[in-house]
């Protein structure tokens, strides 16, 4: 009853954080888009420094650009900063309800580095709060000022927390957690930075004061980090969805790898956006994603020994179906069988070898936390095994 309740939450807070992280992502793209598009004219208004046309759902619209603000400001001044509190919120709520409360299971992996759940939880709280402090101090330092030499530092120093993360806590918490820093950053932008200032400055020309100019400058180096980020951090997010980035031995430096084509590929509609050509970009960063390919191929087993089932029966027997049986041993924590996976018959091993194989060989990430202590041996067993064609003692 309690695990239903809670997986209801969780598909409700999910879909809520998908919801408003699409909005979010989608508006900060128009408005890069707008930003890029707007183009100065002969017969605009004063103080108006491009504007731009589009047709759409069959409406014509037209947008002006000021070069700071307009002289009088209209009654009502949209503002867009829920979408970017709500996907926080609620991505804080799923990491919350999906890491830090199953922390034994979820942010632990005995064989990277054996600790107590609180201090899993107190290690990725640490990340974001620690991330975000010294992300805004490097900001407002000289640093700052300087975009390329800012951007390259912030790869390294959010790379040295990738590592030092997957150092610690098991692969998938790693970089979900990673994932998360750099959308605790996004949003704070928003919430202490960008946010403010605008407020700042709507307050003095309501005032009829003139805005300090600087406060906007603020608000756009924000705002530029926030565009580099986004793509980076969208592949973070569906990063679960591929156990061979998460699972690699190199885990760490893929997301680096994958972050930087991600950042890239942004990079290429910026500038595109300007109306600059730009030949290299797009293909450095498709020929990084293939070299990433490549390094990360799978072992082959071309010299192992025949495997006998029995063998890897034996394995599953040992370290899988107390967990995965339609009747969970009563002290590993489940009532049901993990995702309905079960290993209690020769045809469900058989059934499933593809996934035994992704999940025990490619990305090690089971037995989950390695909470059963699966030797290499062993691995290497059910590689072999997948590899001569996940034959059963029945062929
Ligand atoms: C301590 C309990 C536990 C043990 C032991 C365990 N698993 Fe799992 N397994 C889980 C949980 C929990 C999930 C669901 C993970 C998730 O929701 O992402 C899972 C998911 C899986 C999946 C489905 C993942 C997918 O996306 O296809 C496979 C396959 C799997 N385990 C195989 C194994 C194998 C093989 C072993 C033994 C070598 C093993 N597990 C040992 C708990 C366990």
């Amino acid at each position: 009853m309690f695990e239903h309740a809670t997986d209801w939450i969780e598909l409700v807070v999910r879909w809520v954080h998908i919801v408003t992280g699409v909005t979010w992502i989608g508006t900060s793209f128009y408005f890069n888009w707008l930003n890029n598009h707007v183009r100065p004219g002969d017969d605009l208004e004063e103080g108006v420094a491009g504007d731009l046309w589009s047709v759409h759902g069959g409406a014509f619209y037209r947008v002006v650009k000021y070069r700071v603000a307009p002289a009088k400001l209209p009654k009502i001044l949209h503002w867009f900063k829920w979408e970017a509190y709500f996907t926080w919120i609620s991505g804080f709520c799923l990491l919350g309800l999906v890491y830090w409360l199953n922390a034994s299971t979820f942010m632990i992996d005995n064989s990277v580095h054996p600790m107590a759940p609180w201090m899993a939880v107190l290690i990725g709280a640490g990340t974001l709060v620690g991330g975000w402090i010294v992300y805004h101090l490097l900001c407002k330092s000289p640093l700052g000022k300087q975009p390329l030499v800012f951007g390259i530092l912030m790869f390294a120093l959010i790379g040295g927390a990738a590592f030092g993360l997957t150092q610690v806590l098991g692969s998938r918490a790693a970089y979900i957690h990673i994932g998360a820093l750099i959308g605790t950053i996004m949003a704070a932008n928003v919430f202490f930075v960008i946010i403010p200032n605008q407020k700042v400055m709507v307050d003095a020309m309501t005032k009829g004061e003139e805005p300090d100019a600087q406060l906007g400058i603020d608000g756009a180096q924000r705002s530029l980090h926030n565009n580099y980020f986004t793509l980076p951090v969208l592949f973070i997010m569906v990063s679960n969805h591929y156990p061979f980035t998460y699972g690699d031995e190199w885990n760490w430096a893929l997301l680096i790898g994958i972050s930087l084509a991600g950042a890239l590929t942004r990079h290429w509609f910026n500038v595109r956006g300007k109306g600059e050509k730009n030949v290299w970009v797009l293909p450095v960063a498709a020929a990084l994603m293939l070299g990433l390919a490549f390094v990360t191929l799978p072992k082959t087993y071309a010299d192992h020994p025949p495997v006998e089932f029995a063998e890897v029966r034996q394995v599953i027997e040992t370290h899988c179906v107390r967990c995965h049986s339609a009747t969970p041993a009563a002290d590993s924590g489940f009532t049901t069988p993990p995702q309905n996976v079960m290993f209690d018959t020769r045809d469900q091993i058989a059934a499933a070898a593809n996934r035994i194989n992704t999940q025990v060989v490619v990305t090690q990430v089971m037995p989950l936390g390695n909470l059963t202590g699966i030797t290499q041996e062993e691995r290497d067993l059910i590689g072999a095994w997948f590899y001569q064609g996940a034959k059963t003692d029945l062929e």
